[in-house]
C-alpha cells in the first residue's frame, strides 16, 4: 500500500479471524491497531490534532503537550513533531525504556515526575502538564482524557470493522481513558445498533467502581481518577483481571495466536475467547488489540519480573465470577455497569 505520507498510514488496520475453540458458527476477530506506525492512539493524536489545527486552538508550530507513558505519548510524538511541533511529554517512572528511547528518537522533550500525588501517578503527571503549561505560551494540550474528539477518532475503526464484518455482535475493548471503546461504540451502533460493548478494566482500577489500588503492573488500562471520556451508559459488560491473569492472557495469546502483544491485548484476548466459547451459533465478536509486546520484554513477559512482583501468589481464574457492581474483586470478575449499588457510587462519587 502506497501512502505519500506516514500520517495517511494510520488505520486501515488488519482484522484477523482467530483460531479459538469458539461454539459452532461463532467467528472472532482481532483488530490489529497494534499494526498501526506505532499503536492505537496514533489515530487519536492524528485526530485530535488536526481537528485542532482546523479550529485553531493550535497553531501552526505552536508546543504540544500531553501526560501519557505509553501510546498516547507515542502517537502525539509522531504526528507532533511529523507536522513540525515542538512535542512535550509528562510521564513518570514506569515508562519503559522502549518508549523512552522511541520518544527521544523523535525529537520530543520528556518529562518524567518523580513522586506519586493525592491521585497517584496521574495525579502527578497532571500537575506537571499545567506547571508546563503556563510557561509555554500557545501550547496546546489534547487532553485525551476529556476531550470528545478522543472517541471521536474511532469511527474510522467503527466504518473498518462495518465493512469487512457487515454487523457485529460483540464488540470487546481495555479501558484507559474510555476513548476507544466509547468512540468505537458510539460509531457501531450507528451502523450495527445491536452491538454488545464488553469493557476490560484491571483489578483496583477505579474506572467500575472499585476502590483505587496504588501499585498495580499493568499499563494502558485502569485509571486511579475517573476521565469524561468513559460513558458508562454505553457499556454493557465490564471484566477485571488481575495483574496475573492480565499477564497471562498475553502469554496465551501470543502462544495460541502468534500474536505477541501488550497485556491490554492479552487482557481482550482472555475476555473474547471466553465469550466466543458460550456465544450463540452466528455470533461475530471482535475484539481490539491496541499495541505491539516489545516494550514489555522485561515485565509481562519476563519470568524473573513477575516472580519478584509475587504474581504466582495471586489468583488465576479459568473464567470469570459474575458479581454484582459494586463488589470488591481480586480476580477475574465480570458485573454489568448498568446496575447501580451504593458501593460503587461511592467510589465514584469519591474519584470525582
Ligand atoms: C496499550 C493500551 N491499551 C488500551 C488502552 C485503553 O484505551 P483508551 O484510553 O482508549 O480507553 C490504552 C490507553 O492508553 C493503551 O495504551
Amino acid at each position: 500500500m502506497l501512502f505519500n505520507d506516514l500520517i495517511a498510514a494510520i488505520g486501515g488496520t488488519p482484522l484477523v479471524r482467530l483460531r479459538l475453540d469458539a461454539a459452532p458458527g461463532v467467528a472472532a476477530y482481532a483488530k490489529l491497531e497494534l499494526a498501526n506506525p506505532f499503536a492505537m492512539k496514533d489515530r487519536v493524536a492524528r485526530h485530535i490534532i488536526l481537528s485542532a489545527l482546523e479550529s485553531g486552538e493550535l497553531t501552526p508550530g505552536a508546543p504540544i503537550v500531553e501526560s501519557s507513558s505509553g501510546t498516547m505519548a507515542l502517537g502525539v510524538a509522531l504526528v507532533g513533531t511529523y507536522l513540525g511541533h515542538p512535542v512535550h511529554i509528562v510521564t513518570d517512572p514506569r515508562i519503559d525504556p522502549i518508549t523512552l528511547a522511541k520518544l527521544t528518537a523523535m525529537g520530543c522533550e520528556v518529562h518524567v515526575v518523580e513522586a506519586m500525588t493525592g491521585g497517584g501517578w496521574q495525579s502527578a503527571r497532571l500537575e506537571r502538564l499545567a506547571e508546563l503549561m503556563a510557561t509555554l505560551p500557545g501550547a496546546f494540550w489534547p487532553r485525551q482524557y476529556s476531550n470528545p474528539q478522543n472517541p471521536a477518532a474511532y469511527a474510522g475503526l467503527a466504518a473498518e470493522l462495518s465493512r469487512e464484518l457487515g454487523d457485529v455482535d460483540v464488540l470487546v475493548g481495555a479501558v484507559g481513558s474510555g476513548g476507544s471503546l466509547c468512540g468505537t461504540t458510539r460509531a457501531m451502533r450507528l451502523l450495527s445498533p445491536g452491538v454488545r460493548s464488553v469493557a476490560v478494566d484491571c483489578v483496583g482500577s477505579v474506572l467500575f467502581g472499585q476502590p483505587d489500588r496504588p501499585g498495580r503492573l499493568q499499563s494502558g488500562l485502569g485509571n486511579s481518577l475517573l476521565p469524561d471520556n468513559l460513558d458508562h451508559a454505553l457499556l454493557d459488560e465490564v471484566h477485571w483481571l488481575n495483574d496475573r491473569e492480565a499477564f497471562a492472557g498475553a502469554a496465551d495469546l501470543a502462544r495460541e495466536q502468534k500474536i505477541f502483544a501488550g497485556n491490554t491485548s492479552g487482557s481482550v484476548y482472555t475476555v473474547l475467547r471466553y465469550l466466543a466459547g458460550r456465544a450463540a451459533p452466528g455470533t461475530r465478536i471482535v475484539g481490539v488489540f491496541p499495541d505491539r509486546g516489545d516494550r514489555y520484554v522485561d515485565t509481562v513477559y519476563d519470568s524473573a519480573y513477575r516472580a519478584a512482583k509475587g504474581l504466582g501468589e495471586l489468583p488465576l481464574a479459568s473464567q470469570p465470577e459474575r458479581v454484582a457492581y459494586g463488589t470488591q474483586v481480586s480476580r477475574w470478575s465480570c458485573a454489568d455497569p448498568g446496575e447501580r449499588t451504593e458501593a460503587a457510587d461511592a467510589v465514584i462519587a469519591g474519584v470525582r
